[in-house]
This record gives C-alpha cells, sequence and structure tokens, in this order.
C-alpha cells in the first residue's frame, strides 16, 4: 500500500508518520518512510533549490517542475521498487501538494497541474492519504512555538495558505474514497487512532476484494 500524508505546514504530520510507522512495525509489516520533496540523492538537491530563500525569484512555472521532476525520481528509484518488494510506503507529501501548492496556491489550472501528474508519477497513485487539517493560525502559533524559521514557501502569507487549504479541501470532494481529512486540531494520540482505523478498513475492504 501506498499511503501519503498532507497537510500546511507544522499540521503534525511528522509526529503521525512516525506514531504510524511504529504501529506498521508492531503489526509487522515492511514499512519504509520518503519525503517530499525529496527521498533520493538527486531528489535532495532539488530540494534544496526549491526551499533555498536565495531562489526568491523562482518563477510558478520552474517551481512546479522541479517538484514534479524530484518526484518522478522518486517513484522510480523508490517508491514502485518497494512498493514491488511488497513494502508499505509512507510518503511525507506526494502529488496532492503540487495540486493544492502549485496548482490552487500559486494559481497553475489544475488541468495543466493533472498533465504534468501524468508525466512524473504516471500510475504510482496513492491508495490513502490523510490531510491533517489545521488553520493558518494554528500553523503560525505552533510554529513560533517550536522557534521554526520558515523555508522559501513557508513564508508565503494567509492569503496563500487559505487557497492552499481550500486546493486540498477540493481534492477531498474530488476523491473521497482515497483523500481523508483529518482535524490536525486534535489530541496526537487521537489523530494517530482515527489514522488506524481508516488505514484497517482500508486493508479490509482491499481484503474482500481479492
Ligand atoms: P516540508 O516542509 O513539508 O518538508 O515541505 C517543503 C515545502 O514545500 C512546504 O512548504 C510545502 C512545499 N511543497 C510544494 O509547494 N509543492 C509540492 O509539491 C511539495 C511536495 C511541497
Amino acid at each position: 500500500m501506498f499511503i501519503t500524508f498532507e497537510g500546511i505546514d507544522a499540521s503534525g504530520k511528522s509526529t503521525q508518520i512516525k506514531l504510524f510507522e511504529n504501529y506498521l512495525i508492531q503489526h509487522n509489516f515492511k514499512v519504509i518512510v520518503v519525503r517530499e520533496p525529496g527521498g533520493t540523492k538527486l531528489s535532495e538537491e532539488i530540494r534544496n533549490i526549491l526551499l533555498s530563500k536565495e531562489n526568491f525569484n523562482m518563477v510558478k512555472e520552474c517551481e512546479i517542475f522541479l517538484f514534479s521532476a524530484s518526484r518522478a525520481q522518486l517513484v522510480r528509484e523508490v517508491i514502485i521498487p518497494k512498493l514491488q518488494e511488497g513494502y508499505i510506503v509512507l510518503s511525507d507529501r506526494f502529488h496532492d501538494s503540487t495540486t493544492a501548492y502549485q496548482g490552487t496556491g500559486r494559481d497553475i489550472s489544475l488541468d495543466d497541474v493533472f498533465v504534468i501528474h501524468r508525466i512524473a508519477i504516471d500510475n504510482c497513485i496513492p491508495d490513502l492519504t490523510y490531510f491533517l487539517d489545521i488553520p493558518f493560525e494554528e500553523s503560525i502559533r505552533r510554529k513560533k512555538q517550536n522557534n521554526i524559521s520558515p523555508d522559501r514557501i513557508e513564508s508565503m502569507g494567509k492569503e496563500f495558505f487559505e487557497r492552499v487549504r481550500e486546493g486540498y479541501l477540493q481534492i477531498q470532494k474530488r476523491e473521497p474514497e482515497r483523500f481523508k481529512v483529518i482535524n490536525g486540531v486534535d489530541e496526537p494520540e487521537e489523530i494517530h487512532k482515527k489514522i488506524v482505523e481508516i488505514f484497517n478498513n482500508k486493508l479490509n475492504s482491499q481484503k474482500e476484494m481479492i
């Protein structure tokens, strides 16, 4: 199974991925965690270019191709081979980030975004996606509390992040079976329980299909 985690910054993705990875290991699944942009040597180099504040003048067309180039490499070098070996692959962000940030956020037409996805990921679409939904103000509060300095994209303002959140919610309307919205403001243990419950439901429905 290929499972992705989405959300605006400081939505708690890393905490939840760690908890879920531990759960899967305890239940004898083979599991690997990757992150986007990144996850291969080449993709990590692209990540540095994408997030560096020195590249403040990067145009949105360059940005979407770089995110997608990083993803194309990760899919073919790591994700597909690991899925074929029977691993559960957990990814911290994937193509929905591009749809929400570059599509709805930066206003690149979704038709164009979908064409780029088709080239970058081909048929490697997640089986399940968790969107940890928090308000922009909560994201700012958590980042201040943890003294996190924003990268190039995180430095964008409230309006941008509201469009990004709207973009995510639109994905849920298009693909409710795959894309699960979870209230990211709940306690981490509560969120973890929901993630496990949704996963087990998915697993059972896949077993029934076999
Ligand atoms: P991270 O902070 O979750 O590691 O993600 C890096 C930043 O890149 C984050 O602000 C979201 C942004 N991003 C996009 O704009 N488009 C994408 O396709 C991806 C994967 C991330």
